[in-house]
């Protein structure tokens, strides 16, 4: 039987490369042993690496959907997202759980997101001034945090509301460490509830607060259920699968808390890291400026989001960085040949889209950002795959395209920013995530009239 090469480090090393050099690790593993590789991290199960195309498309096909399983791939996010989550099903219950979570995440309603996402960002950036030095991530930490409290809860100003604002923040933002991702992989007695000064007890006492304003705030949608109201809940409260059911308050829960955990920190990151290739690369940015300035004053969110060239460059800027450096362990039921090796059942598959997106043979000089090769090129899915794909390609991906755009095109023609520190910038974990180290510090150099609103010479 054909297996691929085991990483030869010492699996502790391995774990300890994967925490704090993810990227680095993956490209010196793909540098020694090609497509496809095994690493072990820790004292957990082998995960087998791919990058190749061919067994990208393997692992995303439908043929294979029914025998690879990616919730139980995570057993470490039950704690956090309760066995409800979408993120954890597997099979027929993970089926349902989509088709409930999907409307609210796609069509019309994302118009209505569209003006919430705009109008919080200029909310967030309205005390800039010429000489103000930012740190960018933690400005668009904070617009994606209230876009996604605001679309998910519809959240008023009220006291309970933003006691609710708080408590999410503190649980989401306590898996940013790098170091408490080492730790709670190496050691799983941290998770245990061991008293209330232990890590897992005060872990738990939090999501315990948590619940309590959750569960409060489902009730509350529950006595006030209006179909009229545009946020999540509301939404996934009413959705029904074939059978007329619908979810309960714990599935709500779970779902909830799911939505926010996957898209809050990874829409922070990837918009950060297009900021950081927009500044870095002064032709783009000028490029898209004229593209954003042809739209004259107050365009549309959906006008915005079908530009060419911002599409072109937050693609481009998805594949340099897409946040998460692989996609959901995929889990074999049965024996599956990808790529020539063999995988007995309950091998850990892996489809590594940082490695798919830097090969030199889907794309010429890999590391240099160049959003042209996404205008008129379309890229299959398994040659770019920033959301993963398959069965459980994001189910926020439209909801994090758009949004994402919309930063950009508010931010951009009114700010005239340039980075503190021009040059290359490292990476650093964040979570699951992968972020520019030091959150893209900028300066502010002044507010800018668009190309389009300048007064021409020798007019009054
Ligand atoms: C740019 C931002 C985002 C990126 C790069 C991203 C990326 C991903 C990736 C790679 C996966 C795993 C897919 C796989 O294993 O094939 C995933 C799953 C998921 N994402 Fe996102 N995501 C983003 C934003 C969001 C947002 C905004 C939401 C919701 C509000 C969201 C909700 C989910 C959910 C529910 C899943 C689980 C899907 C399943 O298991 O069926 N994501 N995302």
């Amino acid at each position: 039987m054909k297996y691929p090469p085991f990483v030869e480090d010492h699996p502790q090393i391995q774990l300890l490369k994967w925490t704090f050099w993810p990227i680095e690790f993956l490209e010196d593993c793909a540098k020694r042993y090609g497509d496809c590789f095994v690493v072990r991290f820790g004292n957990v199960k082998p995960s087998v690496f791919f990058s190749h195309p061919d067994a990208i498309a393997e692992l995303f096909s439908s043929t294979h959907a029914e025998i690879l399983d990616s919730g139980r791939a995570q057993p470490m996010l039950k704690m956090v997202l309760g066995k409800h989550s979408t993120i954890l099903l597997d099979g027929q219950e993970h089926r349902r759980h989509r088709q409930l979570i999907t409307p609210p995440l796609h069509g019309e309603r994302m118009r209505t997101y569209g003006e919430i996402i705009s109008q919080i960002t200029e909310q967030v950036t309205q005390d800039w001034q010429p000489g103000k030095s930012i740190v960018l991530h933690s400005y668009l930490s904070d617009i994606t945090f209230k876009v996604i409290v605001k679309t998910i809860f519809g959240l008023r100003e009220t006291e309970r509301d933003q006691s609710l604002g708080v408590a999410v923040r503190k649980f989401l933002d306590a898996f940013k460490s790098p170091l408490l991702y080492y730790l709670a992989a190496t050691l799983p007695i941290l998770q245990a509830d061991l008293g209330p000064w232990s890590p897992g007890g005060n872990y738990q006492k939090q999501i315990q607060k948590l619940d309590q304003l959750m569960f409060a705030m489902i009730q509350d949608h529950r006595k006030h259920l209006n179909p009229a109201h545009i946020d999540m809940l509301t939404m996934l409260m009413l959705a029904t699968d074939e059978t007329g059911a619908s979810l309960s308050d714990v599935e709500l829960r779970d779902e909830l808390l799911s939505l926010l955990f996957a898209g809050y920190d990874t829409s922070s990151t990837v918009t950060s890291w297009a900021f950081y290739y927009i500044h870095a690369n002064p032709a783009v940015k000028a490029r898209l400026l004229e593209e954003l300035d042809r739209l004259g004053d107050n365009p549309s969110p959906s006008e915005i989001v079908k530009l060419p060239y911002l599409s072109a460059v937050c693609s481009e800027s998805l594949r340099m960085r897409s946040a998460v450096p692989s996609s959901t362990p995929r889990i074999n039921k049965a024996p599956i040949c990808i790529q020539g090796y063999e995988f007995p059942p309950e091998s850990q598959l892996v489809p590594a889209q940082h490695l798919t997106h830097h090969r030199p043979d889907l794309y010429p000089d890999p590391y240099r950002f160049n959003p042209d090769r996404f205008l008129n090129h379309p890229h299959s899915p398994s040659e770019f795959y920033p959301y993963g794909g398959g069965a459980r390609f994001c189910a926020g991906a439209a909801f994090a395209g758009y949004q994402m755009k919309l930063i950009v095109a508010t931010i951009l023609p009114k700010y005239q920013l340039e980075l503190a520190h021009p040059g290359s910038i490292k990476t650093m974990r964040r979570g699951v995530n992968i972020a520019p180290k030091g959150g893209v510090k900028m300066v502010l150099k002044q507010i800018r009239v668009p190309a389009q609103k300048k007064v021409p010479l020798g007019l009054s």
